[in-house]
């Protein structure tokens, strides 16, 4: 799980290429090697972009976080079919989105287009009625907080890999709170020298489970309103599962929620489940409605509480 703060997309990208590059990225043990080489691969074709476009002129101090996707249409410029189709959704502050489909359905480019890692081919998608686009590119990202699969940690202490990019002065006390939310202080203090200690690349490795944690930690101090999140598909363990549980609800809590959701109680507590398929939108609902008409999503729900149960 990886996690993009305020403003700090751009040095994000740079320090993954430079300090999590393909090889050490491999070396990790926490990071599966399949996944290691696909996230290493579209992290190069990111920064391989040529110089963003951020000709926009708007700023907000903050956001309530109103999300609308009118007609958007995308399609990666080395493939011949579109990634995404029309999507039209309207998703209201504080909402919680979950994102559901077969793998390459467009989830996680659906997700992108919201900071501007691409950018959209046709219609638009407007925050708080404000095309994205009109937004001055640091001021959009400083209002999302992205969390991904990737753990990223940085070499450095654990303290400042919760305080990070613009929450770098962030005082301790604010630290600890944040991790205290995100059910990481606990761990945190038995380290060996607590928040002091080193973690990452060079540092003590943590589990799964406990870097996860550390990333949500990140996203509450920085406390964007607009969450996106792609939860993890490893197994954890069923304590770290819990604790995960726990900590991603205070994290989702009071935000717009936009979500690629493998967790069963993630999905049937969502405000409203996206159903994509072929970069369309072929169903949406709640998770009752959904399992009422019973179509795709009442197919991949059977599927799921299979494998879980
Ligand atoms: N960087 C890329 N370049 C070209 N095609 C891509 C790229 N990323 C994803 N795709 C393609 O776009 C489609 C949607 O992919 P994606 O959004 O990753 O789906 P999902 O997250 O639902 O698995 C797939 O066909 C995938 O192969
Ligand atoms: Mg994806």
């Amino acid at each position: 799980m990886s996690i993009v703060t305020p403003g700090t997309f751009a040095s994000y990208m740079v320090s993954l290429t430079f300090l999590f590059g393909p090889v050490k990225r491999l070396a990790d043990v926490n990071v599966d090697l399949q996944r290691g080489i696909a996230a290493a691969e579209s992290v190069f074709k990111l920064t391989d972009l040529d110089s963003e476009q951020d000709n926009g002129t708007y700023t907000a101090e903050r956001v309530d976080g109103d999300i609308e996707f009118s007609h958007v249409g995308f399609r990666y410029s080395s493939a011949k079919e579109a990634a995404l189709v029309d999507i039209k959704l309207d998703i209201k502050a504080g909402e919680t989105v979950a994102f559901v489909g077969r793998s390459g359905s467009g989830k996680s480019t659906l997700l992108h287009l919201l900071p501007r890692l691409y950018e959209v081919g046709e219609g638009s998608i407007t925050l708080d009625g404000h095309d994205i686009r009109d937004f001055k590119l640091e001021n959009l990202r400083s209002h999302i907080a992205f969390v991904g699969q990737d753990v990223v940690l940085f070499n450095d202490t654990v303290a400042h890999n919760i305080a990070y990019g613009s929450m770098r002065d962030a005082d301790i006390s604010q630290i600890e709170q944040a991790a205290s939310s995100a059910y990481a202080d606990e761990f945190i203090r038995e380290l060996k020298h607590g928040y002091q200690t080193i973690v990452g690349e060079r540092g003590l490795m943590l589990s799964g489970g406990q870097r996860q944690r550390i990333a949500i930690a990140r996203a509450l101090l920085a406390n964007a309103p607009v969450l996106i999140l792609d939860e993890a598909t490893s197994a954890l363990d069923t304590e770290s599962e819990r604790f995960i549980q726990s900590s991603l609800e205070a994290l989702m809590k009071n935000r717009t929620t936009l979500v690629i959701a493998h967790r069963l109680s993630t999905i049937e507590n969502a405000d409203k489940i996206v159903v994509l398929d072929a970069g369309k939108i072929v169903e949406t609902g709640t998770h009752q409605q959904l399992l009422d008409i019973n179509g795709q999503y009442a197919v991949l729900h059977q599927m799921q509480f299979e494998n879980q149960a």
